[in-house]
């Protein structure tokens, strides 16, 4: 089943056109990566779909159409979006954080339950539960975005770039992370990356754009061996 399709998308900063006329779709449960150099657009596509960025084109989501909504009525809907250098709020404590990313939700006993879970699922925040946000590290920030996505109870989960200055243990962390959020919680995932190997080996589809346009889309595990690709666009 679809649970993302997004028509003919585009988007402009003023004069400046980032995305032109994208198509894809994302299947219910469906790990999709979306891989491009510096610049090439791909967190403009996820603020396009959170609502965050202005576009032209259709995006309907689990039935519904989108493109007229605000982003807080996409997040209810069920689109989770872990920005670009990960957004957590630095003042408030890892626990704070969580309850802020179950706003949307009402029923304080089922978020008490959603803590407990992810606090399962991500150790470490447990143990840093009563610290500061922003006296964590860079990969328990980045933790930290994961789980706040996943307590507005989200469909779909988008991150972008969730690598970025991190060590490659703790991106591998992650990486098991959405993993087991993929194939144990069955969450439907796009994630933005520009360590397109890594990324390749854990996801189920692959998109590629380039300047604006989605050039090439294919299984991922095919995009992981062929040449062609990763040479004219992601620069491997
Ligand atoms: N706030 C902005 N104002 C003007 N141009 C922007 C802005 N943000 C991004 N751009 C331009 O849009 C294009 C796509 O950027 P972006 O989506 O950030 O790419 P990526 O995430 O793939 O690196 C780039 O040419 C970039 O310079
Ligand atoms: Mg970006």
């Amino acid at each position: 089943m679809t649970l993302l399709d997004v028509r003919g998308l585009s988007a402009s900063y003023g004069k400046v056109q980032a995305l032109f006329d994208c198509s894809f779709s994302v299947g219910d449960g469906e790990f999709v990566a979306l891989l491009g150099a510096n610049g090439a657009g791909k967190t403009t596509m996820l603020r396009a779909l959170s609502g965050i960025a202005r576009s032209s084109g259709t995006i309907s989501f689990d039935g519904q159409r989108l493109d007229a909504r605000p982003p807080e009525e996409r997040l209810r809907l069920g689109i989770a979006h872990v920005p670009q250098g990960r957004g957590t709020f630095a003042e408030f404590t890892v626990d704070e954080n969580l309850s802020l990313g179950a706003i949307t939700l009402s029923d304080a006993a089922q978020v008490r339950r959603d803590k407990e879970r992810w606090y399962q699922t991500f150790p470490r925040l447990r143990e840093r539960r009563n610290r500061l946000a922003g006296n964590l590290s860079g990969g328990e920030q980045q933790m930290l975005a994961v789980a706040r996505a996943l307590m507005s109870r989200p469909k779909l989960l988008m991150c972008d770039e969730p690598s970025l200055g991190l060590a490659p243990a703790i991106t591998a962390e992650i990486f098991e992370i959405f993993k087991d959020l993929h194939k144990r919680h069955r969450m439907t995932l796009l994630v933005v990356e520009q360590n397109a190997d890594l990324t390749l080996q854990f996801a189920d589809t692959a998109f590629v754009i380039e300047t604006g346009h989605i050039v090439a889309t294919s299984p991922a595990h095919e995009m992981l061996h062929n040449q062609d690709i990763q040479k004219s666009y992601l620069g491997v």
